[in-house]
């Protein structure tokens, strides 16, 4: 099998750093909630037998089945998410096809992104289609329906349309990767809102440069924004169509890597220097010269069974094709531990204090128990010394009741056998 088929099949790959995570925490969940069903049920039989716990404090237990059920869903739909952004026909719709390794979204002249559109695993085997604000799935037979669709819907360029894909179809799907593709930044006045209503749950943004051209303004401006409103956001700059550039006629080698050294120093300043996301070194894992078509077309012919490099669309495919899989091992190990951070770690707190807290409050039902137990205790020892007392009284009457009997009978008889012989 060649590597790339390799990695796909085996579960090594960092994306289950996420999904054992996400398990884990579903699982430590499912105990919380049975706990808190238990313990609800508990107290409320308390509260009916004794009256030890008060109507607050049992609507506050009762509050935690609530909140732990309300987490638990949270729990249950939890990915990680990944944005494209990019100049119009940069390659943005092309590179996520790359990753799916089939071509899922439109792509190329006619087939304009013209509104967000996310890509997610659907259980079941079904494709379909769903667009903002309605709960109606589209079915989707084939891809080019599914080009058809999105192109003749009217839809605003900052809504979402959201295409769900067979999850066994794709391993990044699998294991909760949902991909979001986007309009240019070129053509659109609405980055704000886009930020607000696209970006702000996204663990990692792709930006997909031209590799022919220099980062536009749109584009800086763009990132600009997204790291005033994120806290370090994590970035990977794919410059694009690198094919092209060795396809170019009269293209020394040498040219070839001043031109990607060049890119290379400008990428890594823009993460450093003017976002100031990362540091240099952190940077230099980030920028990539891939061929999102050809890395599409290799995987294509892999599919059929076919050596990769029947998807070459120039020299210098193996190196290209490594850049691409060297991206996306890096971006797996970016997105899946920043996802389990932002996703999960909150949760995890969360669950703490809700144990904590009913830990606490359950001590102290417990230390009321106790003196309620101790109460009683008393209450029967006194009653117990009481019975004995009367016990002994009971006794003495009896014994000298006997006696006086004894006394009459013998009196009686003595007088008895007085008069007879009388
Ligand atoms: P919009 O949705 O219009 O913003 O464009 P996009 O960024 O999604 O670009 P898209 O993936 O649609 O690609 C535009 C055209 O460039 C298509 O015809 C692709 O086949 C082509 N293309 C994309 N990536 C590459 C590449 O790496 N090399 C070459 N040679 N062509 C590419
Ligand atoms: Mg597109």
């Amino acid at each position: 099998l060649p590597e790339s088929r390799l990695y796909q099949s085996n579960d090594k790959s960092p994306l289950q750093i996420f999904v054992r995570a996400k398990k884990k925490i579903n699982d430590i969940y499912g105990e919380i909630e049975e706990y808190v069903h238990e313990t609800t049920t508990f107290i409320n039989a308390l509260h009916a037998e004794a009256e030890i716990v008060d109507k607050a404090e049992r609507e506050l237990f009762e509050s935690y089945v609530y909140k732990v059920a309300a987490i638990r869903e949270v729990l249950q739909r939890d990915h990680m998410k990944v944005a494209f952004f990019g100049r119009t026909s940069n390659g943005k719709s092309s590179v996520i096809n790359a990753m799916l390794r089939e071509k899922i979204l439109p792509s190329g002249i006619g087939h304009t992104t013209n509104c967000f559109c996310q890509v997610e695993g659907s259980n079941g085997g079904e494709a379909y289609l769903m667009t903002e604000g309605s709960e109606e799935k589209l079915n989707v037979v084939n891809i080019k329906q599914l080009a058809n669709a999105l192109c003749q819907e009217k839809l605003c360029e900052s809504s979402l349309v959201r295409i769900f894909w067979p999850r066994e179809r794709c391993s990044l799907l699998r294991d909760d990767v949902v991909f979001v593709d986007s309009p240019g930044v070129d053509v659109s006045a609405n980055l704000d809102d886009w930020i607000d209503n696209h970006c702000l749950n996204a663990d990692v943004f792709v930006l997909v440069l031209n590799a022919e051209s220099t980062m536009t303004r749109a584009e800086k401006q763009f990132f600009h924004t997204v790291s005033q409103k994120l806290s370090k956001p994590n970035i990977f700059i794919l410059n694009n169509r690198w094919d092209a550039s060795a396809n170019e006629p009269e293209c020394q080698e040498s040219e070839l890597a001043k031109v990607k050294s060049q890119h290379t120093e400008r990428c890594i300043d823009f993460l450093t220097k003017e976002l100031k996301v990362s540091n240099e070194k952190e940077a230099a894992e980030r920028v990539f010269f891939v061929s999102a078509r050809e890395t599409l077309q290799a995987r294509i012919e892999e599919a059929k069974g076919n050596p990769p490099h029947m998807g070459a669309i120039a020299e210098g495919f193996q190196i290209r094709y490594f850049e691409f899989q060297d991206f996306e091992r890096k971006f797996e190990e970016c997105i899946s531990q920043s996802a389990v951070k932002t996703k999960f770690q909150q949760h995890s707190s969360r669950g703490k204090s809700v144990s904590g807290d009913m830990k606490s409050m359950l001590d102290n039902i417990y230390e009321r128990i106790t003196i309620f137990r101790n109460l009683k205790q008393d209450q029967k020892n006194l009653l117990t010394e009481r019975i004995q007392g009367t016990e002994t009284q009971m006794m003495q009457v009896t014994r000298e009741m006997k006696m006086k009997i004894h006394n009459m009978v013998e009196e009686v008889e003595e007088k008895v056998s007085k008069a007879l012989n009388e």
